[in-house]
């Protein structure tokens, strides 16, 4: 059963039923100000922080689902009859009523034609400002003229979401309305910073500021009391539950068009002011609404394929960019199961979104990266989970005395000892630097002096020592690295135990970090950390091997996890694949290991990330055995290490089985098949419940998953192989061997690449010849003039 399609062309998914078992999200706001919008428009808003500077309110979670939103209703003032433009809350007859949807970069645009009567909203955070547009267009296709009344609704946060949830003894009676010249501003008693305002280009006939008196007792928001009466009661308060409802009665002749501007902003009401008059101008909505368009085509101009795959094509080129642009906007903060709990930044989780995104938000990714060195020990570990805020010396100091406002919070707060660390967490942090400084050539970015989280400070590559020494000290009786609190799987506690996945990943950053230490001529380090490398490589080759695949791990009493002695967790896919990617396992050895995977944890609808799931709690192993078979870390098909799978194959030559791989977790594959996925098609999710599961092939946690930063590193830089380096880039695709040929154009410091790939001998790996304007040149791309356009061929076989 399908909802929708891709538009490739407009770079929109296009829901043509909202009857969707599970919201569809898009993501408006590119900067400060954010709105969580479904299909149906619910959702809601926040500026910079969802936790502590929510707009708007939403109850997440809950029944009916997605309630409140960002409503438009209409009512026919002659019957009566009412309507809302996105389908919910008012939920008219679909035989009747026809709802379109398109979630676009940044906009969602609702149509809803009913009655003769075509009517559109269109969604959209400005670049310019810190407010939401709602631009509505209605035309009348009828015979008869008509005689119609519009009404907005929000519903207003307590600003913090936990004074949402919670405790409603104060808040009741701190928030405040009030309705003076075509805008509601809502405040805080005791926070003068938090205004918010909601207005319109045009003057209200009505207008509700209270929340119940728009509803009415005993309803909701699929039949508010103003709705049935057609005219809202002028209510406002010092104190209450408030919301935005500004009502517009006008009059639609046969074939006439009408368009109408509200907004919802940040301040107080002067700002309303300056803001409503600035759009009430029709044409400077739509430059705003042009220039998103234009920011988003630039940035993925970076990269653009055209592959015989059609649906890779669809993703690589808008979908997957777009989503892990946004994983490195809004971290984990804000989505419809990341609801706005926290503001801080998971340190492992951050450190794998900038891999992603040096090129599709370069500013951004040095601003992560700055705050992820701050969050580092001079022992060199990452602090787990901070506020880069409280790290921050220009980080505005929050010095207001109230219940509602968090201040900074206490940098000492968030340091925790080694007995708190997660043994991956910094280690990410070594390939994050320095490919972003392979990709914009931003070289004094390692010598940029840095503070310590704890003490001290010192130069971003002497940070990224201190994380490999630390890596390298915390070793177990093999010299395999201990596992802390945790490594990537936040549910294998292994404690005292064994991390054989941390270990791949040390290699990989030491690989990685002499790479920059030739480059940067540092001899001594070069010298250093090839020998710990090696050491490295020989303890993950000695202890790690089980015969056919590589251990997981090893319990803090000495037992081994997967590995063919156990029953349960036999196959774990993390370490496979980084036994590869690392570069420690020998081809024979990846090969096999990799074999294994295919057998043990391949579905239709991707790698399972263990199997088979654990059934019997086991607490050196860790929290992984108490959590269901089949869901998240204990047998699911976690999303986020499939990409590596990808990685590992194209590493080792197999471009037909990394595409089988790639194949069976594209959420484009279950486009068809909603009732089996549910959740987005055009977004990756954290898990897809495995075949342990009743619920086997359900995707859950859409949007916010470091799965869409490693699909696209995937395949961008090893699938199509286009990857840059300190010498130039690298063209080495791994791609099945019935692909003929393929394009990519890729933007790199100032110059573009028209890069053409032809695969006479259909192999699936291999580069016999490179041409850049004609000339040919040996394995790397030489960097070209900024300003330059360049013809690369490539010919494998
Ligand atoms: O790696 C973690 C991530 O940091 C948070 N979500 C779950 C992943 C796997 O445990």
């Amino acid at each position: 059963m399908k909802y929708g399609f891709f538009d490739d062309k407009n770079r929109e998914y296009v829901i043509q039923r909202p009857d969707i078992p599970v919201s569809w999200t898009n993501y408006l706001g590119t900067k400060d100000f954010c709105t969580v919008i479904s299909q149906n428009a619910g959702g809601y808003s926040f500026y910079k922080s969802a936790q502590h500077h929510r707009i708007t309110k939403f109850r997440a979670n809950s029944i009916p689902l997605d309630r409140p939103g960002h409503y438009l209703y209409l009512r026919d003032q002659d019957d009566g009859d009412y309507w809302s433009i996105s389908w919910q809350p008012v939920a008219k007859n679909l035989n009747q009523a026809n709802y379109e949807v398109r979630h676009g970069l940044s906009y969602s645009k609702f149509k809803c034609d009913y009655k003769d009567l075509k009517a559109e909203k269109t969604i959209f955070v400005p670049l310019a400002d810190d407010l939401e547009i709602w631009d509505f267009k209605i035309k009348n296709e009828g015979a008869l003229d008509r005689n119609l009344s519009l009404f907005s609704y929000l519903e207003f946060s307590f600003h913090e979401i936990d004074i949402d949830n919670q405790n409603f003894q104060m808040s009741l009676y701190a928030a405040g309305s009030s309705y003076q010249d075509g805008i509601i501003e809502y405040d805080f008693y005791y926070d003068p910073r938090k205004y918010h305002y909601f207005t319109a280009d045009f003057q209200a006939d009505s207008y509700d500021c209270l929340r119940d008196k728009f509803i009415g007792d005993y309803r909701s928001e699929a039949n508010p009391i103003a709705l049935v009466r057609g005219i809202c009661s002028n209510s406002s308060k010092k104190g209450g539950n408030h919301c935005a409802a500004l009502n517009k009665e006008f009059n639609l002749a046969a074939g006439e068009e009408k368009r109408f501007i509200l907004i919802l902003g940040v301040g107080k009401r002067e700002k309303a002011q300056k803001m409503r008059k600035k759009y009430s101008d029709f044409n400077l909505v739509d430059k705003e609404f042009n220039k998103l368009n234009t920011y988003w085509e630039k940035k993925l101009s970076f990269f653009q394929c055209q592959t015989p795959h059609q649906a890779l094509n669809t993703m690589l080129n808008t979908w997957n960019p777009y989503q892990a642009e946004t994983c490195i906007v809004w971290s984990r903060f804000a989505s419809f199961i990341e609801v706005g709990g926290r503001t801080g930044l998971g340190y492992r989780d951050t450190a794998q979104d900038s891999l992603a995104t040096a090129y599709l938000n370069p500013q951004k990714t040095k601003e992560r990266l700055i705050q992820l060195l701050r969050a580092e020990t001079k022992a060199g570990y990452g602090l787990h989970l901070f506020d880069p805020d409280s790290f921050d010396p220009e980080a505005a100091t929050i010095e207001f005395d109230s219940p509602t406002v968090v201040p900074k919070a206490d940098p000492e707060s968030m340091i925790h000892g080694i007995e708190d660390a997660c043994s991956d967490d910094a280690l990410w942090l070594v390939a994050a630097v320095c490919n972003y400084v392979k990709e914009t050539a931003d070289f004094d970015f390692f010598e940029k002096v840095i503070s310590y989280a704890d003490k001290g400070e010192a130069t971003v590559y002497e940070h990224l020592k201190k994380i490999l020494d630390f890596s390298t000290e915390q070793v177990g009786a093999t010299g395999i690295c201990k596992g802390l609190r945790a490594d990537w799987n936040d549910c294998l506690n292994l404690g005292g135990g064994e991390s054989a996945m941390v270990s791949f990943l040390h290699h990989w950053a030491l690989e990685i970090f002499i790479e920059t230490a030739n480059f940067l001529n540092k001899k001594a380090d070069f010298k250093k950390y090839s020998k710990i490398a090696a050491k490295v490589k020989k303890a993950c080759r000695e202890n790690l091997w089980d015969g056919n695949w590589y251990l997981r791990g090893i319990t803090g009493s000495g037992n081994k996890i997967g590995s063919k002695e156990n029953k349960e967790g036999k196959v774990h896919l993390e370490s496979n694949t980084w036994a590869v990617i690392s570069g420690v396992a020998t081809k024979k050895r990846g090969i096999k290991a990799m074999d294994a995977v295919d057998e043990f944890l391949y579905s239709k609808y991707g790698l399972h990330l263990n199997a088979p799931s654990y059934t019997k709690s086991d607490d050196e192993i860790g929290f992984v055995t108490r959590v269901y078979p089949g869901i998240k870390e204990n047998g699911s098909i976690f999303s986020h290490p499939n990409p590596w799978a990808w990685i590992a194959e194209a590493k080792l030559g197999r471009g037909s089985r990394a595409m089988k791989f790639y194949n069976a977790l594209l959420p484009v594959s279950q486009n068809d098949e909603i009732e089996i996925r549910e959740a987005e098609p055009y977004s990756y999710c954290q898990f897809i419940l495995g075949k342990d599961h009743e619920d086997f092939g359900k995707a859950r946690h859409p949007w916010l998953t470091g799965s869409s930063g490693w699909a696209y590193q995937a395949v961008t830089k090893w699938i199509l192989g286009v990857r840059v380096s300190y010498q130039g880039l690298i063209v080495d695709p791994c791609i099945p061997a019935d692909w003929d040929q393929f394009s990519v154009r890729r933007k790199w410091r100032g110059a573009e690449y028209k890069i053409k790939v032809f695969n006479p001998d259909q192999v699936e790996k291999g580069v016999k010849k490179i041409t850049l304007n004609g000339e040919e040149i040996d394995k790397i791309i030489p960097q070209q003039k900024s300003g330059s356009i360049n013809n690369i061929i490539v010919t494998m076989g």
